[in-house]
């Protein structure tokens, strides 16, 4: 099931109550947590305040341990690509959640892509 797919069957909105963008974070179908978006702010900062958990080690976009998958929105890769991605994993949807920074209204899966 793509990406677009799984957030039409969860029937997501993307503005919250007060009308503003929402970052949420799932596993697969289920909605873990959503938050409202905060600019400036990585993924897992975003996710601390949705009450979500994102492992994560190095913190500066090296090891992957944080790597997530974007479903919806937009969180621009970073060039040159930091040593915890590559190309396949980019194009699969992967971002590292320490140093991604979302623009608006995004879903997360918190697993990596593959
Ligand atoms: S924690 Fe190592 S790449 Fe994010």
């Amino acid at each position: 099931m793509s990406a677009n797919a799984v957030a039409a069957t969860l029937d997501l909105d993307p503005i919250d109550e007060q009308g503003r963008p929402v970052v949420r974070f799932l596993r697969g179908p289920h909605l873990l947590g959503q938050t409202p978006f905060m600019a400036g702010k990585t993924l897992v900062e975003h996710a601390i305040e949705a009450g979500v958990e994102i492992p994560t080690n190095c913190t500066s976009g090296t090891c992957g341990a944080c790597m997530v998958t974007l479903l919806l929105g937009d969180v621009p890769l970073p060039e040159p690509l930091p040593p915890g991605l590559d190309d396949f994993l980019a194009e699969e949807g992967a971002r590292l959640g320490c140093i991604g920074l979302p623009t608006g209204d995004v879903d997360i899966d918190i697993r990596p892509p593959l």
